[in-house]
């Protein structure tokens, strides 16, 4: 069962509920988002399972792949969040409207925590995204390290057109990936990235035939597990905070993993 947060309160929400499944293989982890029938459209439920898949975690596991089923990787967060009635059991926008700063802020902040293990350094994120990743889909794709998507993808910031903001981690991974003038631009007209132009401005890895997405999926994981797993941390580290530091900085981060990985490896 899965603690859903709401407004304060906690409830036990099934995993059915949810529309997750979670299946572990030696190093790789799937994680699926399973409601094709409504594209897998994505609730405050999805994201505290997202936390609890993260915080659980299997220590061997190397690889995470997000997925998700049908023809759409997801259409972003349930549009019932949108009506008065809202999600049973999670309140709707009005609801949340009510709660004060302090629960407000602990309310996405809990919301982001579904996203913010996806870019932990002992882990490698997959997404492998098909059809629309909107909204919310979208920032799950840009919550994970890599993207293969296929060539049906469409990728759409639609927080923006509905009134809002992207507010669910995707924000600084987008800046990051294609500049702050594309960004800018992609947000604030909310239109739709497809394959090819996805691949060109980095917000895609690789673009395949939708039939080859799960094996172009299985095979760079394959890849990813073939170099050694603490190089591989402590690589990653230093590669996610290269951004943050002058070159002097990063050369002393290097020479200090570097440290650490002779000292381990010959010691
Ligand atoms: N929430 C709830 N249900 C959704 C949904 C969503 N986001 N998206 C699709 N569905 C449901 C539809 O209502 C429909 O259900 P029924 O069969 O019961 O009528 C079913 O899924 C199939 O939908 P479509 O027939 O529309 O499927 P499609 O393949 O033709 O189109 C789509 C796919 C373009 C993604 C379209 O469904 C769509 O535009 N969905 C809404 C997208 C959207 O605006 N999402 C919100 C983005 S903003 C965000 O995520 C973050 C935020 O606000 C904070």
């Amino acid at each position: 069962m899965t603690e859903v947060a709401h407004g304060g309160r906690s409830e036990e929400i099934s995993p059915e509920e949810v529309g997750l499944r979670f299946e572990v293989d030696g190093e790789i982890a799937t994680v699926t988002l399973a409601r094709p029938e409504k594209r897998n459209a994505q609730t405050f439920a999805t994201w505290s399972a997202l936390a609890r898949i993260g915080e659980d975690l299997p220590q061997q596991v190397r690889v995470v792949v997000v997925q998700g089923e049908g023809p759409s990787f997801s259409a972003g967060i349930d549009l019932r969040m949108f009506t008065p009635e809202g999600v049973p059991g999670q309140g709707s926008f009005a609801s949340t409207a009510t709660l004060d700063g302090k629960a407000f802020d602990e309310r996405i902040a809990q919301a982001q925590q579904g996203f913010m293990w996806l870019r932990r350094p002992d882990i490698v994120s997959i997404a492998a995204v098909q059809g629309h990743a909107v909204g919310a889909g979208f920032q799950l794709a840009l919550a994970c390290d890599l993207r293969i998507v296929a060539d049906d993808v469409r990728f759409c910031m639609k927080e923006p057109a509905l009134g809002l903001v992207p507010d669910l981690t995707g924000t600084k991974p987008l800046v990051d990936l294609v500049g702050l003038s594309r960004a800018v631009e992609i947000c604030l007209t909310a239109r739709t990235v497809g394959a090819e132009e996805a691949a060109r401005i980095g917000l895609a890895e690789l673009v395949v035939a939708r039939d080859e997405l799960a094996q172009a999926v299985r095979d760079l994981a394959a890849a990813l597990l073939s170099t050694n797993r603490d190089a591989a941390t402590a690589t990653k580290r230093l590669l996610q905070g290269a951004a943050g530091r002058t070159l002097e900085e990063q050369c002393a981060a290097e020479r200090q993993e570097q440290m650490m990985r002779i000292k381990a490896l010959f010691g």
